[in-house]
């Protein structure tokens, strides 16, 4: 109902700037604005503008508008939502100014806050609420009864974020308006303008180009009870989308190329050390990367972000790397043990010849060196096959890891 008048000033507004062009309007004017001036005095003294505005045992009908002007900080850790927010109020105020109107152009004057009845807004997610400039001593009373207050806020408003897809994250948060003392029969909060007008008029208020995206500010109505009380509530549903480019190319582009490098470290030669300390080198770098993302992820989350999967499942591998390029040294070092023995004992045969007692051992003692041949040549081979079929399942590990990941992250 009050809608109607709502709208039947917005219309009229157009008319009335029209006739502001007659002549004889001066006069009028200030007639008008003198006399409806008096009566709100004679309302304001005798404190009826006090008290709650209604019309026979009906609710207040309050709505508001509240455009996110911009988004300050996005804490995942302490999971809040720190926004500057422009919010408009409008309420029947049952001051029958309407009597005053003629076609001069009266339509409104402002008074101050104090002296009249204000509606009682709270926010249920609040952490803090502040004026984001000072704040402004009056209100508009237009002629069509409805008063208007306009405040710029600076809320900083709990916020339950999903960061499975950290960085590819889309969050929804809340910021939910209900009255402090009175109940849903006593007051009810309306949107002023439809989602589509307030997500446009945001955006085009929007000042920063910051980590965030603003998707979409979608007002819905509902009453719920806030500590045990039926209150009428209005939801704000924010939309918002983050760049994650920042983090693709400090995080995930880094740690996806030491991986790239564990693999190329195969082709080191395996004998030496310079593998070993190359691989626990890429593994340190990978730890450094995992302190940052320490930093901003918190430790609440139910499912574990996609990107705390990512690096520490790359952390594992090239750790299992490093394990396997032990082993492998270890059976190499076997194998050249068993070889240096063998040569060992052949020299020793050899400038033994001249001893006749021993020309007779010389056919066992050369089918001893072939075993030990033999056998130093076996562990070299072990090495090499466990090393080559290690990197094939190393290969299709990765391969197979990173697609069904990338599936989950990106869609
Ligand atoms: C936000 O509000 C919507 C209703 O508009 C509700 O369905 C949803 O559960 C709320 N989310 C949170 C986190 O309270």
């Amino acid at each position: 109902m009050y809608l109607l008048w709502l709208i039947s000033f917005l219309s009229s507004a157009e008319t009335l700037n029209v006739s502001k062009l007659k002549p004889d309007c001066d006069s009028v004017y200030r007639e008008t604005y003198t006399s409806a001036f008096e009566f709100v005095l004679k309302l304001v003294t005798s404190k009826e503008t006090y008290m709650r505005p209604f019309i026979d045992g009906l609710p207040s009908f309050v709505y508001v508008d509240m455009y996110v002007t911009s988004i300050a900080d996005v804490n995942e850790k302490a999971q809040t939502l720190s926004t500057q927010v422009k919010l408009v109020t409008a309420w029947f105020n049952g001051i029958p100014l309407w009597e005053y109107y003629e076609e001069c152009g009266f339509e409104l004057f402002h008074a101050n806050k104090e002296l009249f009845w204000t509606p009682d807004l709270l926010i249920k997610e609040s952490i803090k609420t502040d004026y984001g400039t000072t704040p402004s001593p009056y209100l508009q009373l237009h002629i069509w009864p409805i008063s208007v207050s306009i405040d710029i806020l600076a809320l900083t408003t709990a916020c339950r974020m999903d960061l499975y897809k950290f960085p590819f994250d889309t969050q929804t948060c809340n910021i939910t308006f209900h009255s402090a003392v009175h109940t849903s029969k006593e007051l009810v909060i309306h949107p002023l303008s439809e989602a589509k007008f307030i997500t446009q008029d945001s955006k085009h208020l929007f000042e920063a180009q910051g980590e965030w995206e603003l998707l979409l500010i979608n007002p819905s109505n509902f009453n719920g009870t806030v500590l045990g009380n039926l209150h009428d509530l209005l939801v704000y549903q924010i939309t918002i989308k983050r760049r994650p480019l920042l983090y693709v190319i400090n995080i995930i582009i880094p740690v996806f190329f030491f991986l790239v490098l564990d693999v190329t470290s195969f082709f080191i030669d395996a004998n030496g050390a310079d593998k070993l300390s190359f691989k626990v080198t890429l593994l340190l770098a990978i730890s450094v990367l995992l302190l940052i993302l320490n930093d901003t992820l918190p430790s609440t989350a139910d499912k574990l972000p996609l990107i705390g999967i990512y690096c520490s499942v790359i952390f594992s591998l090239i750790g299992i790397g490093i394990l396997e390029t032990i082993i492998v040294n270890y059976l190499m070092a076997k194998g050249a043990e068993r070889r240096s023995a063998a040569l060992m004992e052949k020299t020793a045969a050899v400038t033994g010849r001249d001893d006749s007692v021993r020309n007779q051992q010389i056919l066992p003692d050369s089918i001893r060196d072939e075993n030990e041949i033999n056998s130093s040549l076996y562990w070299v081979r072990v090495a090499r096959v466990t090393d080559v079929a290690f990197f094939i399942l190393y290969i299709i590990t990765i391969i197979v890891f990173l697609s069904v990941l990338g599936k989950n992250w990106i869609s």
